[in-house]
């Protein structure tokens, strides 16, 4: 094993309560000093190069179904293909797909564009929005009760439970914190099963009508290919529809989903705002075009992602160019600080909305690579454009907003806008 140097003492530990609200000269100094650091605080390997994150996030030597048995403690999540490694984990993915996958996306586009008006049209003439509570929420609850097929009357009670259930994803959280969360992760996995069966059946309804349709000829050949394209009913009901997972994994991804997709969605937004903002000509770009609002959620992540390290444990001895990592080391892959490594990106602290490539791992890369990540580039581009287009003078105001101790997601408390 190669001997682990001492962060100096005049930075602070990215972890401690300093350090998680600057984690950025730690992240510096670990990258340039010691890339591959046995941290004696966690007991941790922390990478921090993009070469060796990225490594380790497509190496089947980095066990993720290990990283997560680890992180989540004596926590029982549902199976789901974030606790699972190859083959089991792309048994699970595939079906996942069907929840969040390009296809699934883009059969409900209509869907999202309508709830972002929502979320825009609840801004109109107030005079104080908190980034969060405002709009990142509604985005995320709007977005995710689009995927689920949730109507109105369901939204507020999916709300307050999506918020229970992501203190699940903070490895800080405290014993009482992580049991709260378990209950609610029970509850959520009851919410969401009292609601499958009838959104697979409205699946199946619509597919046999348009079989009909299509065999009695009253759609026409084209009429037949678009109802099998956008297959109605929701994606959540085709996930429950399909006969490859048994309930519990089926249930296991759906809610899986709420835990890794609402709390960071939400975050997403008063993060980015905060970077784009003061950048005139950034939101000039935004506000443009929608490729380049795409581009520029890739480029806020990269600089702000909401969720900033991802664990894992070897299986066995890995030699990485910065040291050595025994066999069943917990690693953690710091992507906060892979993000920002100028081997990979050029003026890495700045924000430049048109930066390609921009292969930041903001959203994990390999097997994991999150199945969200077209959900949250579309809703998110559309958000910003929106945003910025309807409320051209949006800008923060009071206090400036500060880093909450929370380490995932890494997220602002207290960032007031007025338009
Ligand atoms: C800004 C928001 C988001 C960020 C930054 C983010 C980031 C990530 C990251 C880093 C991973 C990989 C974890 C690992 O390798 O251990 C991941 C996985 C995943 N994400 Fe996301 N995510 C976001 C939103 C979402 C949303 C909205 C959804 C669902 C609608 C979602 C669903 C998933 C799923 C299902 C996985 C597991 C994939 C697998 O294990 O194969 N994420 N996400």
């Amino acid at each position: 094993m190669t001997a682990s140097r001492t962060l100096p003492a005049h930075l602070a530990h990215p972890f401690s309560p300093r350090g998680r609200l600057d984690p950025y000269p730690a992240y510096r100094w670990l990258r340039e000093h010691d890339p591959v650091h046995f941290d004696v605080t966690s007991r941790m390997w922390l990478l921090t190069t993009h070469a060796d994150c990225a490594l380790a996030l497509r190496d089947p030597r980095f066990s993720a179904a290990l990283g997560q048995r680890e992180r989540v403690r004596d926590d029982e999540l549902p199976p789901s293909m974030l606790t699972t490694d190859p083959p089991e984990h792309q048994r699970l993915r595939s079906p996942g797909a069907l929840l969040m996958g390009p296809a699934a996306i883009r059969g409900i586009s209509g869907g999202i564009a309508a709830e972002i008006e929502r979320v825009l049209d609840g801004l109109a003439g107030r005079e104080r929005i908190e980034a969060t509570a405002d709009i990142g929420e509604p985005l995320a609850t709007g977005v995710l009760a689009e995927l689920f097929g949730l109507p109105p009357a369901d939204r507020a009670a999916f709300a307050v439970l999506a918020a229970r259930v992501s203190v699940n994803l903070d490895p800080l959280a405290g014993p009482q914190a992580a049991a709260a969360g378990r209950a609610a992760m029970g509850e959520l996995t009851r919410f969401l099963g009292d609601r499958a069966d009838a959104a697979a059946e409205a699946v199946r309804a619509t597919a046999a009508s348009a079989s009909t349709a299509a065999a009695t000829g009253s759609t026409g050949s084209a009429g037949s290919a678009a109802a099998a394209d956008t297959a109605g009913g929701s994606p959540f009901g085709r996930l429950a529809a399909d006969d490859r997972l048994t309930r519990a994994e089926m249930l296991g991804i759906a809610s899986l989903t709420v835990v890794g997709g609402w709390k960071p969605l939400a975050e997403m937004v008063g993060n980015a705002l905060h970077r784009l903002l003061p950048r005139k000509d950034a939101a000039e770009q935004v506000r443009e075009s929608h490729e380049a609002a795409v581009s520029a959620v890739d480029e806020l992540l990269r600089l702000e992602s909401p969720i900033p390290f991802t664990a894992r444990v070897t299986t066995e001895e890995v030699r990485l160019d910065g040291g050595v990592i025994p066999a069943g080391a917990r690693v953690l892959a710091l992507v906060g600080a892979a993000n920002r490594d100028p081997a990979v990106f050029a003026e890495p602290d700045e924000l430049v909305v048109s930066r390609a490539p921009n292969p930041h791992l903001a959203f994990g890369a390999g097997t994991h690579l999150c199945l969200g990540a077209p959900l949250v580039r579309q809703a998110g581009a559309l958000l910003l454009g929106g945003l910025l287009t309807r409320y051209p003078e949006l800008r923060p105001v009071g206090d400036p907003p500060v880093w909450a101790p929370s380490m995932v997601p890494r997220r602002l408390t207290g960032f007031t806008l007025t338009t």
